[in-house]
């Protein structure tokens, strides 16, 4: 019993028998072969042919020239900001992050893997607002941030929910300034963008590009993450550090700080099995946002954006934004929530609340980074119209079940559902 089984609204909706989830990961079978061909060979450890070959393969696909294996995403971001830092900044003391007392510019609208590693090196993150045509970092944003702050060096970029941000002016910016962009496009493999009139992968984007391999992304390792690069040097040195930083010496001979984020020949037999479904995994995705849109078309909601023109996103996750008009009072504290239902409107909160009553798992938009208690201090920098659009997007949005195996019955329910949140 739920608040939903009495409300007439709702009347004569079964929940779903099996969860439908947000976005849950795929299997076809392949997969098994190459964690067996580990087993078999005995090569479980962190060396082995689904290393190499994963590399090898996601290199080729992604048209880079190096591919460094991870354990996470998470690890390869580290890596990849570290780098950065000592790139700009020099190698730090053993007891110092490389990005010690430095400020960087990081995407607001992301999750917080994106960018807890300028913390972990010890810099502090500015945050940057979010343009409402993509919801990603927002470049006149940036602009102001670089007068306020000209000392920055380094811009931490993500891709939120698959759809490519403005990598083209981002790159103008930070190369008028001088900086460098560390790209996560853990949310966004397989997505394109056209820079400079061609089309290329996320990934590429950047300096310093990486991947995440997450349980819940467009393919799954169960785990583990990439960092991606055409410098055979910056490759070498993400090598070494996530083993860590072993010296050619018949000793353990350390002259660098070291990590444990190789990825395992297990994982990477996941990853290799994923590797042909990539397109696939996309198309569904593509399937599902798009019958969304058709279903929803008659609500006052639209889809999350992306420019037609110059992306092809990978539309790992498809949410929606209500209009203002037709929001329904909704609160959010720390923890909690609070909304009221008024004929005609609704709020992501209750739509959340709706879909989860019927056994069908949807998410709020990331909470922005400038209002998480952790970073709260941290500077945010916005366009000088004054609006939010960070804080916005969090109030209105809302991402829905996507996960690839739903079937059209199953989402027509789940549209069915967010039309009578809004009876
Ligand atoms: C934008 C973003 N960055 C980084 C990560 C971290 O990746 P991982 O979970 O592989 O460490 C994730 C998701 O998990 C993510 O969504």
């Amino acid at each position: 019993m739920n608040r939903f089984s009495n409300d007439p609204r709702f009347a004569g909706i079964e929940p779903f028998a099996q969860k439908v989830w947000l976005s849950s990961p795929t299997m076809h079978g392949d997969e098994q072969h190459w964690i067996n061909e580990a087993f078999r060979t005995n090569w479980v450890s962190t060396l082995g042919a689904n290393i190499n070959e994963v590399e090898k393969q996601m290199a080729a696909r992604l048209g880079v020239r190096y591919a460094v294996a991870l354990s996470c995403g998470t690890a390869a971001l580290h890596l990849a900001t570290k780098l950065a830092g000592e790139k700009l900044y020099g190698q730090p003391r053993t007891n110092e992050g490389a990005l010690q007392g430095r400020r960087v510019f990081c995407s607001d609208m992301t999750f917080d893997a994106s960018i807890n590693p300028v913390a972990y090196e010890a810099g502090e993150a500015i945050f940057i607002d979010t343009e409402p045509e993509t919801w990603n970092m927002s470049p006149a944003a940036l602009e102001k941030a670089f007068e306020r702050y000209p000392d920055v060096r380094l811009i931490v970029a993500a891709h939120l929910y698959g759809t490519p941000g403005k990598m083209e002016e981002i790159r103008r910016i930070a190369d008028a300034h001088g900086a460098l962009i560390v790209e996560d496009a853990a949310e966004s493999l397989g997505a394109k963008y056209k820079m400079n009139g061609e089309w290329v992968e996320t990934g590429t984007l950047g300096d310093f590009n990486c991947i995440s391999f997450n349980g819940n992304k467009i393919i799954t390792g169960s785990a583990g993450g990439m960092f991606l690069t055409d410098s055979g040097e910056d490759a070498d040195k993400v090598r070494k550090w996530s083993t860590q930083s072993r010296e050619a010496a018949p000793w353990y001979q350390h002259a660098e700080l070291g990590y444990n984020y190789r990825m395992s020949n297990i994982i990477a037999g996941l990853v290799r099995g994923q590797i042909p479904y990539i397109e696939e995994h996309i198309a569904q995705k593509k399937a599902v946002y798009e019958r969304y849109k058709a279903g929803l078309s008659d609500l006052p909601v639209r889809m999350n954006p992306f420019d037609a023109e110059k992306s092809r996103p990978n539309f790992w996750l498809s949410c929606i934004l209500i209009d203002e008009d037709a929001m329904e009072p909704q609160t959010r504290g720390e923890t909690t929530y609070e909304y009221r239902s008024v004929p005609g409107k609704s709020c992501p909160m209750e739509i959340l609340d709706a879909i989860t009553a019927f056994n069908a798992e949807g998410r709020p938009i990331w909470k922005p980074m400038h209002l998480q208690p952790i970073y709260r201090s941290n500077a945010f920098v916005s366009t000088d119209d004054g609006v939010d659009v960070s804080a916005d997007v969090f109030r209105r949005g809302l991402c829905l079940p996507s996960d690839n195996k739903m079937t059209p019955d199953q989402q027509d329910r789940i549209i069915d559902i967010i039309h009578r949140c809004f009876r």
